[in-house]
């Protein structure tokens, strides 16, 4: 019994346990605390610092524990302080003494480093499966509407036509990098911690290298104290957590748009709207909304790991038990918010004739009107001067450059010739694009074929 134990109330104690406690959160990494342990007994066992039978005993046990867990038949509890002491509890409730030497040449601060690697792997590539859905029905999606003519923006107002199957494939480059960037920060995660110690190494003759192998890390971290101390893997996953999440948002606000009575591009599928309370009207765009808002957790995560890593002396410092719950919350986001996503965009109804009427209005043929003019040898700017007054000219009358009659054309310059009706035609305007990467049909064509080798 403590000395000074008088005068602290029982209560005060037992809150001081919970909020010492993450076993309320770090029970998600039940399995890859217990393969930690089964890769750490079986090394034990091959170097001869526990007997095989010991090493045995333990494996069978821990993989017991695991089934026992799976079934739901074992209830942590905040005793247990967090997910690594629990499972070391039971495994000695089990098997007495032997469990006890489970620890050997390990300290939870290799440990729990090794189970939140091995927990962003595997969530790293459920993310991955999920990005690669996502780019599958974009593909789709922009291989069926190679040509529906919608107007393309700048400042939200009409710049030039192009096509639905072209701004489809501008999302599916931002998400294939994303998908590149998951992919990309899996290499400084999938490197071995375990049998660092708490920070300065283990005395026994431990063998690091089986365990990268049982547990299938690309290599062993060469430095004790910076494998117990950094969790800069998990930084950068927030990093490519939030600006996948940020891709989102810009194709969520643009649904949102244009579901809009405005804009009428598209129709949101029933199942992913919902109604008001009070006006029968309405059918909102909830899905793309959230997705926008939730974007903001997801920073706040990242931002969060950052200023809890920020000025961190070295080794291991209990800040770092906070590092937990803003990866299990950004993860579910966004990989709830890319499921939702992708569904929503694959039941929703394109409306191309608003589109292709949409795309009629804004002069948005006026660059390629003045291309025709540099096209006869008038230098650039003066062709965007003469249109420009054109568009004036026509705005006045609220006439579309091609409704002007070619007397109208030609007092403004003496280069137009009946040929300007075929070159400001909006399907025309979209097809003369020759540059690489444009928005001609031709050139959308090549970069669905380029998807394909992939
Ligand atoms: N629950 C702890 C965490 O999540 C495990 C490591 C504890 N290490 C220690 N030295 N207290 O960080």
């Amino acid at each position: 019994m403590k000395l000074w134990k008088g005068r602290f109330s029982k209560e005060a104690t037992s809150s001081s346990d919970e909020f010492n406690a993450s076993i309320p959160f770090d029970q998600r990494m039940y399995r890859e605390d217990i393969t930690g342990s089964i890769a750490h007994a079986k090394m034990l066992g091959k170097q001869g610092i526990i007997s095989p039978e010991e090493s045995e005993l333990i494996i069978n046990t821990l993989k017991d524990i695991l089934e026992d867990i799976n079934a739901g038949k074992i209830e942590f509890k905040i005793a247990h302080e967090d997910i690594h002491m629990g499972i070391e509890t039971i495994l000695t409730e089990r098997i007495g003494q032997t469990g006890k030497k489970l620890h050997t040449a390990r300290s939870r601060n290799d440990q729990v480093a090794v189970d939140f690697r091995l927990f962003l792997r595997k969530e790293t590539a459920e993310v991955e499966d999920k990005l690669t859905e996502l780019l599958e029905t974009l593909k789709k999606l922009a291989e069926e509407h190679q040509r529906t003519v919608m107007p393309g923006y700048t400042h939200l107002q009409r710049a030039q036509p192009v096509t639905l199957a072209y701004h489809f494939l501008a999302y599916y480059q931002m998400f294939s990098r994303d998908r590149e960037r998951f992919t990309d920060c899996q290499k400084r995660t999938n490197r071995l911690p375990l049998g660092s110690g708490a920070l300065a190494g283990t005395t026994y003759n431990t063998d690091r290298r089986f365990l990268a192998k049982e547990l299938g890390f690309d290599s062993v971290l060469p430095n004790a104290m910076d494998a117990v101390a950094d969790r800069d893997f998990a930084i950068e996953f927030l990093s490519c957590c939030s600006i996948c999440i940020m891709h989102l948002t810009r194709f969520c606000e643009e649904l949102i748009n244009w579901s809009s009575v405005e804009f009428g591009f598209v129709e949101i599928d029933d199942a992913y709207s919902t109604g008001s309370s009070i006006m029968p009207q309405k059918k909102n765009p909830d899905m793309a909304e959230l997705i926008r808002g939730k974007s903001g957790r997801v920073y706040g995560d990242l931002m969060a790991l950052l200023t809890l890593c920020k000025g961190l002396p070295l080794a291991y410092n209990k800040d770092l038990q906070e590092d937990k719950e803003p990866v299990f919350d950004a993860v579910d986001t966004l990989k709830n918010s890319l499921g939702i996503f992708t569904e929503m965009i694959s039941t929703m109804k394109v409306k191309k004739e608003k589109m292709a009427s949409a795309a009629k209005y804004g002069y948005m043929n006026a660059t390629d009107a003045a291309d025709y003019l540099v096209g006869k040898g008038i230098p650039f700017r003066d062709c965007h001067e003469i249109i420009g007054k054109m568009v004036l000219y026509c705005i006045n009358r609220g006439k579309a450059l091609e409704d002007l009659s070619i007397d109208e054309f030609k007092s403004f310059s003496d280069a137009f010739d009946e040929d300007i009706y075929d070159a400001i035609n909006i399907v025309n305007c979209i097809k003369a694009k020759k540059s690489e990467g444009s928005t001609s049909f031709e050139s959308v064509r090549q970069q669905l074929l380029k998807l394909d080798l992939e």
